[in-house]
């Protein structure tokens, strides 16, 4: 069984939907920021305060090969795990881009906080970083819009959608 992989901009609620979707399906989840910070014993933003971007996107690269040796998993990658490791996700499960508008976004992250690279002005480093890689979450051929549905509702459309392909779920 396939691994079903998400990906998308911070706020698009991948942990959040990666979780339903996997106690759905009865599936082990593996949030790879949530594995990321336990293995460390730190958050991801004392990962960047101490050691920086680069520190961070190698251990992403090596916690998520590993992952992605196994099989049947839902896995919730970080926003930025995409920029590096394409290939990788789309070799190794069922690529799934979690959009939402801009204005959501920005409203969610103010919200919840926590995002290292969204320090300082908020909405215009959301802006800039959402132009920088509207093409590469716009490359992934499934996009799901997360905009005024609850996660299940996202959670149950996604399945849907991999039904109509013909995926065997569980
Ligand atoms: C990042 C997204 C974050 C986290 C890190 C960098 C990014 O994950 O991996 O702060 O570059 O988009 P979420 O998308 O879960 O917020």
């Amino acid at each position: 069984m396939q691994n079903i992989i998400l990906t998308g901009f911070m706020g698009t609620g991948k942990t959040t939907v990666g979780r339903i979707l996997a106690a759905a399906l009865n599936r082990p989840f593996v949030d790879m920021d949530g594995l990321i910070a336990a293995r460390e014993g730190r958050s991801i933003e004392a990962i960047f305060a101490e050691d920086g971007e680069a520190y961070f996107r190698a251990l992403e690269k090596q916690v998520l090969a590993e992952v992605l040796r196994k099989k049947g998993q839902v896995v919730s990658t970080g926003g930025g795990a995409l920029l590096q490791n394409r290939e990788a996700l789309e070799a190794r499960g069922i690529l799934i881009c979690l959009t939402a508008d801009p204005e959501e976004i920005i409203k969610r992250l103010t919200e919840e906080g926590g995002r290292p690279l969204l320090a300082g002005d908020l909405q215009k480093k959301i802006q800039a970083i959402l132009a920088e890689r509207r093409h590469l979450y716009g490359s992934v051929p499934r996009q799901i819009n997360t905009g005024r549905k609850t996660p299940r509702q996202v959670a149950e459309e996604i399945m849907a959608l991999l039904r109509q392909e013909g995926i065997t779920l569980k």
